[in-house]
């Protein structure tokens, strides 16, 4: 899906809109403020992850990201709530030890935000419970990956999603200037997902299972789990995967399904981010910005070729707000497009390559033989060379050919969706609803795009997997409760798409 772009422009508004808002408070007689209730926190922890060593935490340290209802709103008074106070036990000792929680979300349209919270524990944590003043909830945690790579890329969670030709596109490409892709899940169309989990299975990418905020048995004015989070808390599942990656991967990179990136500078990512974080040792992350490109697809999956699809784009003249590679040592969080500013953080602009953006993708019947078509590659938007070699495409539909060609057998590829039903749907309520109100100076009237802001009719023709997970009802608790999910897994029963 679309990013929502600008955020910071659209912040600066909310922020006078809701001090505006604040302030009329007072001369409405009815409202006493002083005699509001104290807003009862819920928190969803997303993330926790423990570390026995880490370069950038320090060793023992355990990370947490959480959805919390913290944001203002004419019902409840808030409560005071600036630290976040962590047990944590070994088999011989204990500690509890309070910490700063930070702001990873930069949306103020939004009632549920993210955020960022770490401290040292001791070593062997075998249990963790978040401490409120009157009780405390154990938390499952992981530990992060060890495993060392290079690269890793971050998908953006992808839902109702159908857009096949976009994946093959980019795990092709990434695979083959080294980096290992991180795919975060909510729901896609069924044989699309199979097609992932083939991929999966030969080490192209990890398909992360995103599971949804829930509050069991809150009500919707406490936390409106339906429409106050910003994009499916995308922020919180891009820091998951720094957090997860942080000791294992030398650079992170943040992108959509239809962003693709090429290196220019060298023949493999590693080495061109080497480069350019070398221009400075400050550097704590490089800004790609994006350029917009239309492509042209056939709609049946045993006809593709990466070659016809590399030869069908053309530049739409249009630039967007780019996406962020990280230092993982020099970064805790991100927010949408690059990570928050601290008077620590030095970003480098880059100016020697951008983002290929698939901004828009025709699927069309007609079909070229991709052996007798002449090879043709894209040229960068200022024409100033081909974004990709020649050999290099061709590697690249060799690649493909050998992956249809073991998969022949499943019919998996001829199976792929031929039509586009939710993508249109989402996209069109996106433009409507988001889009055309930003860039016509409409900006009061956008809402949060939480994850019902969209209403989509269910189309009975066509099957999903959708993440379900388990979740447990808890005690309240002052100042917050906290919840979590656990075992998350793909369901092909509930539909595409939750009311
Ligand atoms: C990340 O967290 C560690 C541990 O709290 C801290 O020392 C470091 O300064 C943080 N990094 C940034 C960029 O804020
Ligand atoms: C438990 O934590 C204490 C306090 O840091 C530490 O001294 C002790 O070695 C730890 N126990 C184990 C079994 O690691
Ligand atoms: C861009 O460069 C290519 C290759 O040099 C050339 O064929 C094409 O005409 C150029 N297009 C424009 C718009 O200048
Ligand atoms: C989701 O999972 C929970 C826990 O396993 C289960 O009780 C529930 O029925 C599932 N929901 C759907 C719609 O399948």
């Amino acid at each position: 899906m679309r990013h929502l772009r600008r955020t910071f422009v659209l912040t600066a508004c909310l922020l006078i809109y809701v001090m505006v808002y604040k302030f009329k408070q007072p001369s409405k007689p009815s409202v006493d403020i002083e005699n509001l209730p104290v807003r009862p926190l819920k928190a969803f922890i997303s993330s926790s992850y423990y570390y026995p060593t880490s370069k950038s935490l320090g060793d023992n340290a355990v990370a947490l990201l959480m959805s919390i209802n913290l944001l203002p709103t004419s019902d409840y008074n808030p409560p005071d709530f600036k630290e976040i106070v962590i047990y944590a036990e070994n088999s011989t000792s204990s500690i509890i030890v309070r910490t700063p929680h930070h702001k990873v979300t930069y949306n103020d349209q939004c009632q549920i935000i993210t955020i960022f919270a770490t401290a040292q524990l001791i070593p062997n944590v075998g249990k963790i419970e978040m401490v409120s003043d009157d009780g405390r909830t154990e938390i499952p945690f992981t530990k992060p990956s060890y495993i060392n790579r290079d690269v890793v890329v971050c998908i953006a969670p992808l839902f109702v999603s159908e857009q096949w030709q976009n994946f093959l596109f980019a795990v092709h490409i990434y695979k083959k200037y080294g980096a290992f892709v991180n795919l975060y899940l909510i729901s896609a169309v069924n044989t699309f997902y199979n097609l992932m989990k083939e991929y999966e299975g030969d080490g192209y990418l990890s398909v992360q299972p995103w599971a949804s905020v829930k509050f069991h048995g809150i009500s919707k004015k406490i936390a409106d789990t339906h429409n106050q989070i910003e994009l499916r808390s995308q922020v919180a599942a891009q820091s998951d995967c720094l957090l997860q990656y942080k000791e294992a991967a030398r650079f992170i990179t943040f992108l959509d399904l239809d962003d693709i990136l090429i290196p220019r500078l060298a023949p493999t990512y590693a080495e061109e981010f080497q480069k350019l974080f070398d221009k400075n040792e400050q550097i704590s992350y490089l800004f790609y910005q994006k350029e917009n490109y239309n492509a042209v697809v056939t709609r049946y999956g045993v006809r593709f070729s990466l070659k016809n699809m590399f030869g069908s784009m053309t530049y739409k003249h249009f630039r967007e707000t780019g996406k962020s590679v990280v230092d993982p040592l020099r970064v805790n969080f991100t927010s949408l497009h690059f990570p928050p500013q601290t008077p620590k953080t030095e970003k480098y602009i880059v100016s020697e390559n951008v983002i290929t953006h698939l901004k828009t993708i025709d699927w069309v019947d007609k079909t070229e033989d991709p052996d007798e078509k002449e090879l043709i590659e894209p040229f960068y938007y200022d024409n100033s060379s081909a974004i990709i070699p020649k050999k290099d495409i061709m590697d690249l539909e060799d690649d493909l050919r050998k992956m249809m060609t073991r998969l022949q057998k499943t019919r998996m590829f001829s199976k792929l969706p031929r039509i586009r039903y939710y993508s249109d749907l989402v996209l069109k309520c996106y433009n409507e609803k988001y889009y055309d109100l930003y860039y016509s100076n409409r900006k009061s009237e956008i809402t949060c795009p939480g994850p019902q802001f969209c209403d989509f009719t269910q189309q009975v023709n066509i099957k999903c997997v959708r993440v379900n997970a388990t979740y447990s009802s808890m005690k309240k608790l002052m100042p917050v409760t906290y919840y979590y999910a656990t075992d998350p897994y793909f369901s092909d029963e509930m539909g595409c798409y939750a009311h």
